[in-house]
């Protein structure tokens, strides 16, 4: 038996494609290495914050701002298709400049974003104090961003899972796909078990491990970046936005708990937290609010975002082998990038067409450097 479409890795993205093209009618299979698929999907905050997240405006800002502005629809769709409730905020992120270099760093963001016309507020320290009385005194200004909003991601990602079901799409987890062959119509889908399959069209959507699958027509360059989070637990809610500073952030979810995020270390697949990324995260927890020092940590965990050489997601059709695509390298925006993604690489996958302009994501864009190259960056010694 032939499957239409095959996708490694049951994340967000790989669940959004396989939603998207389970609607269109295709068989699809979703293969994952993990039984409990978890993973970026369940270790991060939900941050869904195109403004926060941004140093320029661009293709890809644009991209990010779409994908917020349909985030809302998409929530309420998969809420009433499955029975997951998805709790979404809608409260905006408030930016905090705590020391001079921060006020430099937001003036420059404040800059940039009201350029390009980006909903964006300045406010001084008392202005921010007042409306989140519990943040530190020691605020010197802030930017208040109406537009970044926030998703329960574990929730989400339960519901695409549903929902993909209910198209149709078949679940093999615990199946670590080890290779690809593309054969002349049809792809073969190795996996560790020993067993393989056949689909016309693969999706790539395994996150940080989509580079170590054999047989790739090209090499992947996604490394892994972990993240260190926390959660604190409070008797009443204490915050209302999301409040970040440069180093990190506290995202208020319901009850009285907050996540604490984010480390940010390029340590390859090392798991769990580490002292030292428990005590970054109780040093921007407690700049940001101090009185929070007898608060109980309720968990703490890490996970890989998908990082890409320039920050960039890898989408789109393989040049060589076109029935092998990629939705992978989401890095810090996978939560927010999941929706839109399923809709285009969904829709590209089973019609073999997109309208949307995948050139900046294309995945033959990075080379290796040649030889030449690389004697001039290491001082000429070959
Ligand atoms: N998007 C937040 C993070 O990656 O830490």
């Amino acid at each position: 038996m032939t499957y239409d479409i095959a996708v490694i890795g049951a994340g967000v993205i790989g669940c959004a494609v396989a939603r998207k093209a389970g609607r269109e009618g295709a068989r699809v299979v979703v293969l994952d290495r993990d039984e409990q698929p978890r993973s970026a999907s369940w270790a991060a905050a939900g941050m869904l914050a195109p403004h926060a997240e941004s140093d320029s405006s661009g293709e890809f800002l644009s991209l990010l701002l779409r994908a917020r502005a349909g985030f809302p629809t998409f929530v309420e769709s998969l809420a009433a298709e499955t029975s997951v409730p998805i709790a979404y905020r809608a409260d905006g992120l408030l930016l905090l400049a705590l020391n001079e270099a921060d006020e430099a760093d937001l003036d420059e963001r404040f800059a940039w974003q009201a350029a390009a016309g980006l909903e964006v507020v300045r406010l001084t320290g008392s202005e921010a104090r007042t409306i989140e009385p519990a943040i530190t005194r020691e605020v010197h200004s802030a930017l208040l961003f109406p537009g970044d909003h926030q998703v329960e991601n574990r929730q989400l990602h339960a519901a695409l899972r549903q929902s993909a079901a209910l198209a149709g799409g078949e679940f093999r987890l615990g199946e670590a796909v080890t290779g690809i062959q593309a054969g002349s119509e049809v792809l073969r889908v190795e996996m560790g078990s020993g067993s393989h399959l056949a689909a016309k069209v693969v999706v790539l959507a395994a996150g940080s491990w989509s580079g170590e699958i054999a047989g790739l027509p090209r090499p992947l360059p996604v490394t892994p970046v972990h993240g260190q989070l926390l959660a604190i637990d409070s008797a009443e809610p204490f915050l209302r936005h999301i409040i970040a500073t440069p180093r990190g952030y506290l995202v208020p979810r319901s009850g009285g708990r907050a996540i604490v995020g984010a480390t940010s270390e390029r340590v390859g697949f090392r798991e769990g937290t580490t002292l030292a990324g428990l005590r970054q995260l109780a040093s921007i927890a407690l700049e940001i609010s101090p009185s929070l020092e007898g608060r109980p940590v309720a968990a703490h965990w890490g996970g890989f975002r998908p990082g890409t050489p320039d920050d960039l997601p890898i989408l789109g059709a393989d040049p060589d082998v076109p029935s092998l695509i990629y939705a992978t390298g989401h890095y810090r925006n996978g939560i927010l990038l999941a929706p839109i993604t399923g809709e285009i690489i969904g829709g590209l996958a089973v019609g073999g067409q997109t309208d949307a302009d995948l050139f900046p994501y294309r995945p033959d864009r990075f080379r290796e450097p040649d030889s030449a190259e690389l004697s001039e960056e290491s001082g000429g010694l070959t």
